[in-house]
C-alpha cells in the first residue's frame, strides 16, 4: 500500500474523515502517480528514462473532497520535488516572469520559463484549474507542453470537466489543443460524491457573530481553521491593471476584513472578480454602518449583491444584526435588500448547489 492510501485510511479510522465511496475511488489514482515517481528508474546505460506517469485532472462539484485528497497526495510524496499552487497563482508567476524575459530581449518566452518550472519540480499540484482570462488561455497550451515535455507531472483540481474549460472564451478555437493535451498527459477523473463536506461543516453552525470582540474573533478563528486546513496565502486578482487582494485564502475560502474589502476604492467589477473567486468568504469586523461612513456602506452593498449572485458562503463578524447594521443617513431604504440578504446567506439551504 502506497503512502497516500494508508494515509487515507487513517484519516478515516480516526473518524476524521467520513468514509466516502467516491473519494476512495480516486485514492489508486493518486497511489499509482506516487508509486511511478518513487520507483527508481530502471536505466541501462543505453535506454532512455522512462516516461513519467501521466498526471490527474480531478473534476467535481464543490466541496467534495478534491483539494482535500490532493494535499494528502503532496503530502505523502516522500522526497519528489512537488509544488502545490493556485492555478491563478502560479498564471500570475508565469506572466511576471514571461515579462521579464521579454525585457530581456528574449522572443519566444515561454520555453525559459517553462524550463526554470522543470528544473525546481517534478510534479506540479494544482488547485482549482479555471481559465477565464484569454492572456492565460492563449499561453498555457505551449506551456504545458513544455512542462510535460521536461518530464513534469501535473496534477490539478477542478469544478469543470476539461471540456468545459475557457467555455464561450474569445478565440476558443486557438485554445482547443489545451484540452486535448490533458487528455492525453493526464486521466481525467471525475469525483462524483454525493456529499458537499463544506456545507456539511457549516451545516449547524453559526455564520454570522455580532456583537464585535474576542468571542466573535475566536469564533471567526475556528471556523477559519476548520475550513481553511493549512497554509493560507494571499490571492491576488488582477483586475485589468489593477490588483485587488485577498489577504488570507485557502481551499476556495478567502478571508479578509471589512476594511480590506470596503475601506479601499473598490468598484463592482473587483467585487464581481471576489465573488468569482471563492467559495466561502469571511469578513471580520463589520462596523456600525451609518452616514459617517457612507461610502464604506455603500460598497457593502455592492459586495454583498455580487456575492449573492455568485452564490457564495459568506461568513462574518459583525457590530450589529443584519438589520441593526445601518438605520440611520442616507439609502437606509436600499439597505434593507442588503439585510435581507445578509438574513438568507445564513440560511442553512443557502449555496447549496454552486458547483455550477
Ligand atoms: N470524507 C470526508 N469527511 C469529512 N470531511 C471531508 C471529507 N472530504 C472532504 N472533507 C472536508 O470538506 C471540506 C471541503 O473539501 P475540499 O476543500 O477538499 O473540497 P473541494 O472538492 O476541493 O471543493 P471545491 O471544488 O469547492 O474546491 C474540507 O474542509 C475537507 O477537509
Ligand atoms: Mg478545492
Amino acid at each position: 500500500m502506497t503512502d497516500v492510501a494508508r494515509a487515507y485510511d487513517d484519516l478515516i479510522a480516526a473518524g476524521t474523515l467520513q468514509a466516502d465511496a467516491a473519494q476512495a475511488h480516486v485514492i489508486p489514482e493518486f497511489a499509482r502517480i506516487a508509486a511511478d515517481l518513487a520507483e527508481k528508474p530502471k536505466r541501462g546505460f543505453f535506454s532512455k528514462a522512462p516516461p513519467p506517469p501521466r498526471g490527474l485532472y480531478l473534476w467535481g462539484g464543490v466541496g467534495r473532497g478534491k483539494s482535500m485528497l490532493m494535499d494528502l497526495f503532496v503530502d505523502h510524496l516522500g522526497g519528489i520535488p512537488a509544488r502545490r499552487v493556485h492555478f491563478h497563482a502560479f498564471m500570475q508567476e508565469i506572466h511576471a516572469a514571461m515579462h521579464v524575459a521579454r525585457q530581456r530581449g528574449v522572443d519566444d518566452a515561454i520555453a525559459p520559463v517553462a524550463a526554470d518550472v522543470v528544473k525546481t519540480v517534478k510534479v506540479l499540484a494544482f488547485d482549482e484549474m479555471q481559465i477565464t482570462d484569454i492572456t492565460d488561455a492563449m499561453i498555457v497550451g505551449r506551456l504545458f507542453q513544455a512542462l510535460f515535455d521536461g518530464g513534469v507531472v501535473v496534477v490539478t483540481t477542478s469544478n469543470r470537466v476539461p471540456d468545459d474549460l475557457y467555455k464561450d472564451g474569445l478565440n476558443r478555437q486557438l485554445f482547443l489543443p489545451f484540452i486535448d493535451l490533458i487528455k492525453d498527459r493526464m486521466v481525467v477523473h471525475e469525483l462524483a460524491s454525493p456529499t458537499d463536506y463544506r456545507q456539511d461543516r457549516l451545516a449547524g453552525s453559526p455564520v454570522y457573530f455580532t456583537p464585535l470582540g474576542a468571542e466573535a474573533r475566536a469564533q471567526m478563528n475556528t471556523l477559519w481553521r476548520d475550513l481553511s486546513q493549512g497554509a493560507a496565502e494571499p490571492l491576488v486578482l488582477q483586475i485589468k491593471a489593477r490588483a485587488v487582494e485577498i489577504p488570507q485564502f485557502r481551499n476556495g475560502v478567502g478571508r479578509a476584513s471589512f476594511f480590506d474589502l470596503c475601506a479601499k476604492p473598490l468598484g463592482p467589477g473587483d467585487y464581481l472578480a471576489i465573488a468569482e473567486a471563492v467559495k466561502v468568504l469571511m469578513i471580520d469586523d463589520i462596523p456600525q454602518l451609518s452616514r459617517s461612513n457612507f461610502n464604506e456602506a455603500r460598497r457593502f452593498v455592492t459586495l454583498i449583491d455580487a456575492l449573492y449572485e455568485a452564490r457564495v458562503r459568506l461568513i462574518c463578524s459583525a457590530a450589529a444584526r443584519p438589520e441593526m447594521l445601518y438605520i440611520e443617513g442616507e439609502g437606509t431604504f436600499e439597505f434593507e435588500r442588503t439585510a435581507s440578504r445578509l438574513r438568507e446567506m445564513q440560511s442553512a439551504g443557502w449555496a447549496q448547489d454552486n458547483s455550477g
